[in-house]
């Protein structure tokens, strides 16, 4: 079984951890802009990262949009955030992201945040997103919005290559 990982990334942790599933497939590794579909319809495991992005996967769209051409395939979705995962964040991940209920299988991974590392637009969404959260009483806050507060000023760094662990038994176990 030929096996795939491609991704998008925009601060380097969707990327380490596509190289990181990669070295353990031993398997060819690629940003999705780099291959095509066709090409990529002629892996048997296709696995995707994106970052998180304002609850959309980053990227995930190249696929989603010929999703049916997928429908044989062994396809798993990663995707990489801050959030600690919940429900809350599991639903809008859903609601932005997977339209039918596909049958895709899913991991999330955390990422990391630098605020100072962060390109102008991105500066700028996460102010605007910051007024939103400050809005809130401090007793109303959950621990994602604490953290996410808290990351702009302490950059946070989650990456752990064990946590792929799942994704790699999951390939494995579908080529049984
Ligand atoms: C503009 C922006 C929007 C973000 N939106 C979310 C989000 O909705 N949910 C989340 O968990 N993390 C969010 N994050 C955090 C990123 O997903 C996290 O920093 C991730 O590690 C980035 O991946 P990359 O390093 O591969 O680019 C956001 C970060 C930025 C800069």
């Amino acid at each position: 079984m030929k096996s795939i990982v491609v991704y998008e990334s925009r601060y380097g942790s969707t990327e380490k951890y596509a190289k990181w599933i990669g070295e353990e497939l031993n398997c060819r590794v690629s940003k999705i802009g780099d291959v095509n579909t066709e090409e990529l319809l002629s892996y048997d495991n296709i696995i995707f990262g994106g970052w998180l992005h304002a609850g959309t996967i980053k990227g995930f769209k190249h696929i989603y949009k010929y999703i049916d051409k997928f429908r044989d395939k062994n396809l798993i979705v990663y995707y990489v955030g801050l959030s600690i995962m919940d429900d809350s964040v599991y639903e809008e991940v859903k609601k932005n992201n997977f339209k039918y209920d596909d049958n895709i299988k899913q991991f999330y991974l955390r990422g990391a945040f630098n605020y100072n590392k962060l390109t102008a637009t991105d500066k700028l969404m996460m102010n605007m997103f910051k007024i939103i959260l400050k809005r809130q009483k401090e007793e109303e806050m959950n621990e994602n919005t604490r953290g996410m507060l808290d990351a702009y000023t302490n950059p946070i760094d989650f990456t752990d290559k064990d946590s792929i662990k799942p994704i790699i038994d999951e390939v494995n176990n579908m080529n049984l």
